[in-house]
């Protein structure tokens, strides 16, 4: 049960609002006019994703694409893993993408994912995680709007899982290793 695993607040609700406040009022002001396409990596991306939007409150696209990179471990799967599950399904060329992430991690996966869109040529393609956890980079890739750096532990809620669980948590917590 969620009840027996040690979790720690490693950020609140009110800090992970402020953070979005900020990365809104970025985003707004570098796109207001060029109705960009949001794509959101599913599923971890999905609570970060509706608080940014409406602070955003202005025309834009909302696409979703889904992934596989992790299996039930806390590792990831490493490269050349990494799949396409669900593919964005618009035509993305000539608009202005900005990818919606949870949290890059070693930086494959969007690494991955970025180098994908790539090649469907948009006109612009731009990063924005929620989260970023520096200690465990593999691929340096530049993230555009960074909400919140986290420490080498690994992290649930604010729609952040483990093996699907601890979405539900309203505050970003650590998973303490209590064994
Ligand atoms: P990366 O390819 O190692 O950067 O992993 C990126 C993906 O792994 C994220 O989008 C998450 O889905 C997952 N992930 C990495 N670290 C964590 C964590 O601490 N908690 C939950 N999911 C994580
Ligand atoms: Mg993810």
């Amino acid at each position: 049960m969620d009840s027996e695993i040690k979790l720690s607040v490693l950020f609140t609700r009110e800090q992970i609002a402020a953070a979005v406040k900020r990365l809104a009022a970025e985003i707004r002001r570098d796109y207001l006019d060029k109705n960009p396409v949001l794509i959101a990596v599913l599923k971890g991306s999905f609570v970060f994703l509706a608080d940014l939007v409406r602070q955003l409150n202005f025309p834009l696209q909302i696409e979703f694409a889904q992934l596989s990179s992790y299996g039930r471990g806390r590792e990831s799967a490493g490269k050349g893993k990494i799949k396409v599950v669900q593919d964005v399904k618009t035509d993305i060329k000539g608009r202005h993408v900005l990818v919606v992430e949870d949290i890059i991690d070693t930086g494959l996966t969007a690494a991955f994912f970025l180098e994908h869109l790539r090649q469907k040529q948009p006109a612009s393609l731009k990063l924005c995680s929620l989260t970023d956890k520096p200690s465990r980079t593999q691929v340096k890739i530049n993230i555009d709007y960074l909400g919140l750096t986290v420490p080498d532990k690994f992290i649930v809620g604010y729609g952040i899982d483990w093996d699907e669980r601890f979405r539900y948590l309203p505050d970003i917590c650590a998973i303490e290793d209590g064994d």
